[in-house]
């Protein structure tokens, strides 16, 4: 028997199979061999959320969840975000190592001469009615990108698909600043390339009619950290989103416009904008042990709190929290922070969630800078998605080029009926 194998006995059978280890997995193709007959179709995993189960091999992100490390191409999150800014995390994601001077001026230049949109976008997004949600205008006009470009379906040029990536980057902050501009009936400001990435996307924001915008440079660099800190979290649900839509063989476009519609839920990216919410309900700090009770008793969730590999403080989390306190340096403490701030001294000392290592993650600070900022909460998911977008983009492209890639299609316990007979109409109950 050899030492990286498992050992299964069936006792259906009283078989005995050997299944190989590697890397701490089996592969569960390896259990289909075990069957009671040869008419079996063979044993299977069951895992609806895909809790225990590894769908690719990856070289991008690095999480542990129970010591709280996040690491992107080896680089902790904490020296990213101290030391580097957006655009060259996004080479980092996507080329696999740091750009040297002459790639990273290159890159820059790539994406930046990228961040205009087809006129028709306009349009497009004009049809859209002045209440529509930022996220549902993001999702569509991301999806509609790949009408414009259709040379992206040749998925096997590198070239091609490189410049849809550099487009992407580009595009993504734009769209988003005209959503957002549609839906207060503002005209459209286009992309001023002589800002950084950050700074051009506050300037598509909230400029108005003054000839350049004066952009706050500890807004500019809290608005960078939040999108290298958003920027990838390996195999999450909009991740794997991509990654399943991508293995169609559809275009980058199609499979990123699935990743953001996986973030918009409020369990995934939503979550940002449902803390203000809960911190809106709450009102003020009399109500948080009674809110806590709700929590308790499953009434209400704690939103911003709890993880799926998490089960320690989400490093991210911990930026962010110092970064709320340099943005309200300039804009003015939040007034949820204090509710915000008690609410987590209660949780983290409470058994509740000390028991189910309930801590706070990158949503529960991120919208309080956000909406200090100025960003109104239908906003803050979208912000989201501008920095996972990198992410999305490198583990699309990761995919593209593992040649374990098929197309994604898992299995199912079929509890249905059994076979059965047509009933015309006139003789149904
Ligand atoms: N408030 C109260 N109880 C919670 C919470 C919470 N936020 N999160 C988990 N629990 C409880 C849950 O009820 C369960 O209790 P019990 O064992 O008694 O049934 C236990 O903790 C384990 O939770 P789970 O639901 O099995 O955990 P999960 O891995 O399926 O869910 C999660 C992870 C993030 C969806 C969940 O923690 C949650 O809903 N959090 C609030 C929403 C949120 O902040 N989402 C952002 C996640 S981070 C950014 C991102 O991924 O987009």
């Amino acid at each position: 028997m050899a030492d990286n194998s498992l050992s299964i006995t069936d006792n259906r059978t009283g078989k005995k199979y050997e299944i190989e280890i590697t890397d701490d997995t089996i592969r569960a193709m390896d259990l289909r061999q075990i069957k009671v007959n040869d008419d079996d179709f063979g044993m299977m995993t069951y895992d609806p959320a895909f809790t225990n189960t590894a769908s690719c091999r990856s070289d991008i992100t690095f999480i542990d969840g129970g010591k709280g490390i996040l690491r992107y191409r080896g680089y902790p999150i904490e020296q990213l975000a101290e030391k580097s800014n957006f655009l060259e995390v996004s080479y980092l994601l996507i080329h696999g190592e740091l750009p040297n001077k002459s790639q990273y001026d290159a890159w820059v230049n790539d994406v930046t001469h990228h961040t205009l949109v087809h006129e028709r976008i306009k349009k497009f997004l004009d049809g859209f009615r002045y209440d529509a949600h930022p996220m549902g205008i993001l999702v569509s006009s991301i999806a509609s990108l790949s009408t414009y470009y259709p040379e992206a379906k040749n998925l096997d040029d590198e070239a091609i698909r490189m410049l849809q990536i550099h487009r992407l980057l580009g595009k993504v902050p734009t769209i988003s600043a005209l959503g957002y501009r549609h839906s207060l009936g503002l005209p459209y400001t286009y992309p001023d390339n002589e800002f950084s990435y950050a700074g051009n996307f506050l300037n598509m924001m909230f400029r108005m009619v003054e000839p350049k915008y004066d952009l706050d440079p500890v807004l500019e660099r809290a608005m960078d950290v939040l999108f290298i800190l958003h920027a990838d979290h390996e195999q999450n649900c909009s991740t794997s989103s991509a990654r399943a839509v991508g293995s169609s063989r559809t275009d980058i476009y199609s499979a990123v416009s699935a990743a953001s519609a996986a973030l918009y839920g409020p369990l995934h990216g939503g979550a940002n904008e449902a803390v203000i919410n809960m911190l809106h309900k709450i009102g003020n700090k009399s109500n948080i042990s009674g809110f806590i009770e709700g929590v308790k008793n499953g009434e209400e969730r704690l939103m911003g709190f709890g993880h799926r590999v998490y089960k320690n403080y989400d490093p991210r989390a911990k930026i962010i929290k110092e970064l709320a306190y340099q943005v309200f340096e300039v804009t003015g403490k939040n007034p949820y922070l204090d509710i915000a701030l008690e609410l987590e001294q209660i949780a983290l000392n409470d058994e509740y969630f000390v028991k189910r290592k309930l801590y706070p993650n990158v949503d529960f600070y991120s919208g309080l800078i956000y909406q200090s900022m100025g960003f109104p909460m239908e906003m803050f998911t979208v912000l989201f998605a501008i920095g996972r977008t990198a992410g999305w983009a490198a583990q699309w492209l990761e995919m593209i080029n593992d040649p374990e890639t098929k197309i994604a299609r898992p299995r199912q316990i079929y509890q249905g009926a059994e076979e059965r007979d047509f009933v015309g109409m006139d003789q149904r109950d």
